[in-house]
């Protein structure tokens, strides 16, 4: 059986993987846990969407990443010899979403017994870091509205279905605090894009209609 959101792993690999894990289901809006917490187990996204959420200075909770069907959540406290150390994030499920959950001895033991799933979940971790060191350089050299371009094809690839152009069920608020911008800012910049007819903005999602003008402008 060859299963999208370990595609990159082998037949047995996989079964591995699907052995040692349970299923959980979760509603739009249902936290999977919350930053500070105790952590006994490691997610795979199956279906659905989560958002990454850390509290603010201000004590709002703010979106830092969007998750999608084959990205890990919650490896980060998993790794490491000492007892887990405690949860780095708040998860929220975006929508209907599914996960395959592996406590921490069946992460431990699957991971021993199938090293390449480690690297799996390394290389993902690898990709995070990488992408939070390219953020971190944009959030400081780069303009919001490129920030924004870029962030909106970001986060396409998480919700895919790229066709004929696609839809981010993300609010003006989540996608601000994806790009590190304020609410009527986005909100400027993407009335400017609608106005270019490069996206279509209604409420609670963005369409973006033409791709390859978003690119251009992103420099990509
Ligand atoms: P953990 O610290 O166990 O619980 C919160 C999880 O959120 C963390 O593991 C990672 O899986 C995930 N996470 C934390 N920060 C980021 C980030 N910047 N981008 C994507 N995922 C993250």
């Amino acid at each position: 059986m060859h299963w999208s959101p370990l595609a990159s792993l082998d037949d047995g690999e996989q079964q591995a993987v699907l052995g040692a894990a349970r299923r959980r289901s979760f509603a739009k809006g249902e936290i999977v846990f919350h930053a500070g917490d105790r952590s006994d187990s490691v997610h795979l996204v199956v279906s659905g969407h989560f958002s990454v959420m850390v509290s603010t200075p201000d004590g709002d909770l703010a979106t830092l990443n969007v998750l999608g069907s084959g990205d890990w959540f919650g490896e980060l406290s998993m790794l490491g010899e000492q007892d887990p150390a405690p949860r780095s994030a708040t998860i929220v499920s975006l929508d209907a979403a599914e996960t395959l959950v592996l406590t921490q001895p069946a992460f431990h033991r699957l991971c021993e017994s199938h090293p390449r799933i480690e690297r799996l979940v390394g290389g993902l971790m690898a990709a995070r870091i990488r992408k939070l060191s390219a953020d971190l350089l944009e959030a400081r050299y780069v303009d919001l509205d490129q920030r924004l371009y870029r962030a909106l094809l970001d986060v396409g690839d998480v919700f895919g279905g790229r066709d004929s152009g696609f839809t981010i069920p993300l609010t003006q608020e989540q996608l601000a605090d994806l790009v590190g911008g304020t609410r009527p800012s986005v909100n400027q910049v993407l009335q400017q894009l609608a106005r270019e007819g490069i996206v279509q903005v209604a409420r609670g999602r963005v369409t973006v209609v033409d791709e390859q003008a978003l690119a251009r402008k992103a420099g990509r």
